[in-house]
């Protein structure tokens, strides 16, 4: 299917100083509910995540731990594979950037680069941040407070190194107008629009030339002209989006799958995505990707969430008190995507019992108990397709119409709190429905009239949980599949086209359903 759409997103790379944390976990699944929903709109997805293995950060953890970096980088790979099968991630890919087929096409890169004249040698000096693995100016240093004049990383709170060093620089600054240029041109370039003035006003202040290698650390690339020096770790790491489908070993590959839809960023690293990035790309006259999306930060206790500090919550701790699928859906639904949001165990309990076990989880188990009491638990033909029961099946149909458009909008807008809200809007009507329509007293009146209305109701309310699976499957791919074999019907949620499931009528008539365990438990504190 030559014309068929196709989106390949991201996931920043993660450093592998320590084990994942739900701030990794956080980005992780934004881009994993993105990837299920293009899938299920039929496209061809690709959807990539990886480790970022090189650096003096890494270097330094091995050393502390008395490996050597690669043993130390093997000893982590479990760690962050793990963090993806707790999730339900569907990755198609997982980048180190040790891999052979990573480390060839960054010399492709640098190789590239030097050739077209966008290196040259010069002396560094000044504050670098191994926890960011980033070249301060003096100015953005703070102290312990966060005021201006300190000798502490603005984001990481912790001292700085002074570097003196001989190195190759990047002619960052020759790309500032054409930065600026693409911008303008593109506005969805970089999302939300803050993250987007932001990047503008730091281009219009001027531009300086960034260094692109180390001479005083030997664990990464070395430029293939310059053996004593590797490769600064940034431009190595950012390489991986493109190393990832071919670049400099298969550019057949390359070709097809390159540029990236979408980069999903915290904003921790925007420059390097929106300035560093495109820059490099347009001095190797390569296509730039459609989007780079800034998403905020997890916070604990009002701070950052962070490796290096101690704050930090594993994703093992929320998924074995609340299970994966509570887990994927708080990130989405408590916190507005863009925005910084607290982490809070009472938020995400709230969240579990009243969006996941009363909204959806008691609807199931309200319409799936009463197939089985009523109609001894096989699905009716009946499901009011035609929409002229003269009211409730009508507002139903037109409560889904309205959410799956305003889900999907929303959605691909990254706007994913608003989306489940749409979606939640049509749980509701479900409920409201299931109340107006008293399938109760429908089942004590046994005239053929009020029997018939039985079976139409009981099927327009399984009809309404074949579709919300579907819909939910992207976000709590586990509980829409859980939902999907208490219908009793076949393939997975997962494997649905979304146009052709979302049209109503399609309930296969005398299915055996079951009520069977709670999607979602309430839970007590
Ligand atoms: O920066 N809240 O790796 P990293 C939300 N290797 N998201 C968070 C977060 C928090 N508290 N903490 C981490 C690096 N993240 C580089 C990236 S890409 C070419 C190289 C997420 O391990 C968020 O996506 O420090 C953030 O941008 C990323 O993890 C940083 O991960
Ligand atoms: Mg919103």
């Amino acid at each position: 299917m030559s014309n068929q759409e196709y989106f390949y997103v991201t996931t920043p790379i993660y450093y592998v100083n320590d084990v994942p944390h739900i701030g990794h976990a956080y980005t992780t699944v934004a881009a994993d509910v993105l990837a299920r929903w293009y899938r299920l709109k039929g496209y061809r997805v690709h959807f990539l995540t990886g480790m970022d293995e090189h650096g003096e950060k890494v270097a330094k953890t091995a050393a502390e731990k008395g490996m050597t970096p690669q043993e130390w980088c093997d000893h982590m790979a479990p760690h962050f594979q793990a963090m993806l099968e707790l999730l339900d991630i569907s990755n198609d890919d997982f980048i180190r950037t040790t891999e052979e087929r990573h480390v060839r096409g960054v010399v492709t890169l640098l190789e590239t680069l030097q050739e077209k004249d966008a290196l040259y040698l010069r002396d560094y000096e000044g504050p670098y941040c191994v926890a960011c693995e980033t070249y301060l100016t003096g100015g953005e240093l703070v102290d312990a407070e966060g005021g201006a004049g300190g000798n502490l990383c603005p984001i990481h709170k912790s001292p700085v190194d002074h570097l003196r060093e001989h190195n190759w620089f990047f002619r960052l600054s020759n790309y500032r107008d054409r930065l600026l240029d693409h911008i303008k041109e593109h506005p969805e370039f970089i999302e939300p629009a803050t993250r987007r003035n932001e990047v503008i006003s730091f281009l219009e202040e001027g531009l300086n030339d960034i260094s692109f290698s180390r001479s005083t650390i030997t664990w990464g690339v070395p430029l293939p002209w310059d053996t004593d020096q590797v490769a600064y770790v940034w431009p190595d790491a950012l390489a991986n989006y493109m190393t990832a489908v071919g670049y400099g070993t298969n550019e057949e590959r390359f070709h097809q799958d390159w540029p990236a839809s979408l980069h999903l960023v915290g904003k921790d690293i925007l420059r390097f995505h929106t300035i560093i990035w495109p820059a490099i790309l347009m001095a190797a006259d390569l296509p730039l990707p459609r989007q780079v999306f800034v998403h905020g930060w997890l916070l604990a206790a009002g701070e950052k969430m962070s490796k290096t500090r101690a704050n930090k919550i594993a994703p093992s701790e929320i998924v074995d008190g609340f299970g994966v699928d509570c887990s994927r859906y708080y990130f989405l639904r408590d916190v507005s995507f863009g925005l910084d949001g607290s982490f809070s165990w009472e938020a995400m309990l709230q969240r579990y019992n009243a969006d996941l076990a009363n909204d959806i989880g008691n609807l199931a188990s309200r319409v799936l108990n009463m197939v089985e009491r009523y109609l001894d638990g096989l699905s009716p033909k009946e499901q009011g397709v035609d929409g002229d029961d003269g009211g409730e099946i009508d507002a139903l149909q037109a409560a889904l119409t309205s959410a799956v458009s305003v889900y999907g909008e929303r959605f691909e807008a990254l706007d994913f709190d608003d989306g489940l809200l749409a979606l939640w809007g049509f749980f509701h009507a479900a409920n409201r429905f299931v109340e107006d329509t008293t399938p109760w007293h429908l089942a004590k009146d046994k005239s053929p009239a009020a029997q018939a209305r039985l079976r139409e109701v009981l099927g327009a309310a399984l009809e309404a949980l074949r579709i919300s699976a579907v819909l939910l499957s992207p976000v709590m791919p586990g509980a829409a599949r859980r939902l999907w074999d208490k219908l009793g019907l076949e393939a997975a949620p997962d494997a649905q086209i979304l146009e052709k499931a979302v049209i109503w009528g399609q309930f296969p008539a005398g299915t055996r359903v079951t009520k069977g365990d709670p999607l979602f438990p309430r839970k007590e504190i």
